[in-house]
């Protein structure tokens, strides 16, 4: 299934989370690529620093793999202050959010991922808690009704989501910085897993075989450490630990990756647009019905990298494949009207 794609940029097994912790950079001089977005975080310790206040809540929006929960991992230890994890669809009732509020130390972090999936009953306890560390809790009910205020240390709450949109107005004001994470250039992954390949004691592997994987990744380091994984077992068992670009070509070919990180549910996606619906344009749930798929997953999980990359345009009358998805393809190109420029 999807959810299970090698390209997949959404964590992968428990198994695969540790291994990935183990790759996490500690500290933000290990930090590779997001050049703009480290400067400012690394201003913005400082200065908390030299204050010895607590840094104020950051909201972090971007792609699945990207490395937010990394970030928020690093700006704790170089704000030398312990970090509690948690998710919004964790935190389902307010009195999680109260617990894990009165746990914190003063200048301690609390992450919540996902954050565009806390509870509307939760945020309300969020709000105080940023503002003023004061949590409000209501005891008793009906006429007996009283709200008790019960205070938290100073902390720093970060935020994470990959839809900020979704994130309600009075909750998106409340952080005093945000910051989008981008994909990352192919040069900035081969980097990454130079760096990777250090840690996992991979010895072999020359510079073009590692730009050969990194272009694969789609611009997102959790899908170059789980392909550079791939690669080495292949190396170990089947190419006698050499590490060259045709030993990566052939380990990616077998699972399906071509040259540029698209794998046999993308393509059929873009098949099924280009044979049967002539290059589109065409209704997101007409190609997912044909497919047998979900509609949600194909616009969650494929389209983005499709977009990214202009494979796909988004226009009024539905989803339509760039003459250079054609070109990719080996099919031809047609389009019916100047639908192709008048994306959304
Ligand atoms: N591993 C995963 N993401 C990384 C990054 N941005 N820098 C260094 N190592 C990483």
């Amino acid at each position: 299934m999807a959810t299970e794609r090698l390209l997949s940029p959404q964590p992968g097994t428990p198994d695969e989370d540790e291994a990935n912790y183990a790759l996490r950079p500690g500290r933000m001089e290990e930090y590779i690529g997001q050049r703009d977005l480290v400067e400012r975080v690394s201003i913005a310790v400082a200065a908390a620093r030299s204050r010895s206040d607590p840094m104020e809540h950051v909201l972090l929006h971007g792609p699945p793999g990207l490395g937010k929960t990394t970030l928020a991992h690093v700006i704790a230890r170089e704000m030398n202050s312990r970090i509690t994890v948690t998710s919004g669809p964790a935190l389902a009732r307010g009195t999680d959010l109260v617990s894990a509020l009165q746990r914190l130390g003063h200048g301690d972090v609390l992450f919540i991922d996902e954050i565009h999936r806390l509870p509307v009953a939760v945020e309300e306890f969020v709000y105080p808690a940023m503002e003023d560390f004061r949590i409000d809790v209501t005891v008793d009910s009906g006429l007996n009704a009283r709200t008790i205020q019960l205070r938290c240390k100073p902390f720093t709450l970060i935020g994470a989501t990959t839809r900020a949109g979704l994130l309600s107005s009075p909750l998106r004001s409340r952080f005093g910085q945000t910051f989008h994470l981008q994909y990352y250039t192919v040069a900035e992954l081969a980097t990454i897993l130079r760096r990777s390949c250090s840690l996992l004691n991979v010895r072999d592997a020359d510079e073009p075989a590692l730009l050969r994987i990194a272009e694969r990744s789609r611009g997102t380091p959790r899908i170059a450490n789980r392909l550079l994984r791939r690669v080495r077992d292949f190396s170990h068992v089947r190419a006698g630990n050499t590490f060259t670009p045709a030993v990566v070509d052939d380990a990616l070919a077998l699972e399906g990756v071509d040259p540029l990180g698209l794998d046999e549910l993308d393509r059929s996606y873009l098949r099924t647009i280009g044979n049967v619906y002539a290059c589109g344009p065409v209704g997101l749930e007409t190609v997912a019905a044909t497919m047998n798929e979900d509609a949600g997953t194909l616009e969650d999980v494929v389209e983005p990298y499709l977009l990214q990359i202009g494979f796909l345009a988004r226009t009024r009358r539905g989803r339509a494949l760039t003459r250079a998805a054609c070109e990719h393809l080996g099919i031809p190109f047609k389009t019916s009207d100047s639908d192709e420029s008048s994306l959304f």
